[in-house]
């Protein structure tokens, strides 16, 4: 099967299949993927958190407008972005590069002054906005490796942000939820997966230049 045939055959799953569980070496090859997504200048301005845990995940369903999937699917992954991106960061950023290119920090100057200016040149809020679109290219990634290894996925957007920082500390250590995904096994009767695909025709959605 292609790609194209495994995103036609993946949809966003309503009902999971509370007993099965994802093999733990194919889970950390979904996220091994996403921590292969590209990001603006390499940040990785989010962080990604794999929730387990059915006493947390409870109170997420809460937080998710009762959605089921939140309790049903096998894990739930957010994704979180960085909300207090600054020098440090970024410079922290620049030696972790050195490091792993085995490249002298000063031979980085002219990047980290375009690392550090990126960061400078944008308020608070564009920074958090600028974060946020990194983890949005994560779910992509995300939705397609898991797809790949015939796993389920509902992308979410649907839960309060402030009451998901609450229950997983994520204010204090300078995140905020932004986009999640619960993560599984569809369930034989999830009536869903028996729809066809709708999307916008060929020849509306694409433009030819
Ligand atoms: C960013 C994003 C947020 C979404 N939020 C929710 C959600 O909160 N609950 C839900 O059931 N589906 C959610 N969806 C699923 C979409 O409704 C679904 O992807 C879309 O209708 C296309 O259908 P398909 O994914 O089955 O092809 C979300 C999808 C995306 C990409």
């Amino acid at each position: 099967m292609t790609l194209v045939d495994k995103l036609n055959w993946r949809y966003a799953t309503k009902k999971f299949d509370s007993t099965k569980k994802i093999a733990a070496d194919k889970l950390r090859y979904i996220l091994d993927a996403v921590q292969l997504a590209p990001s603006s200048l390499g940040l990785q301005h989010y962080r990604t958190i794999v929730v387990e845990d059915a006493e947390v995940r409870a109170k997420l369903r809460e937080a998710a407008y009762g959605q089921s999937q939140i309790t049903e699917a096998s894990q739930v992954v957010i994704l979180a972005a960085e909300t207090g991106l600054n020098e440090d960061f970024g410079k922290k950023y620049i030696d972790n590069v050195a490091t792993v290119r085995g490249v002298q920090r000063e031979a980085l100057a002219g990047y980290e002054s375009m690392v550090l200016g990126a960061i400078n040149g944008r308020t608070p809020e564009q920074l958090t906005v600028w974060a946020q679109k990194q983890a949005y290219i994560a779910l992509g990634v995300l939705v397609s490796a898991a797809a790949e290894q015939d796993v389920d996925i509902c992308p979410m957007e649907g839960f309060d942000a402030d009451k998901f920082n609450e229950i997983l500390g994520l204010t204090e250590k300078g995140l905020t939820a932004t986009v999640i995904a619960t993560i599984g096994y569809r369930a034989a009767d999830d009536p869903f997966s028996q729809q066809a695909k709708v999307r916008r025709p060929k020849d509306e959605f694409f433009i030819h230049i």
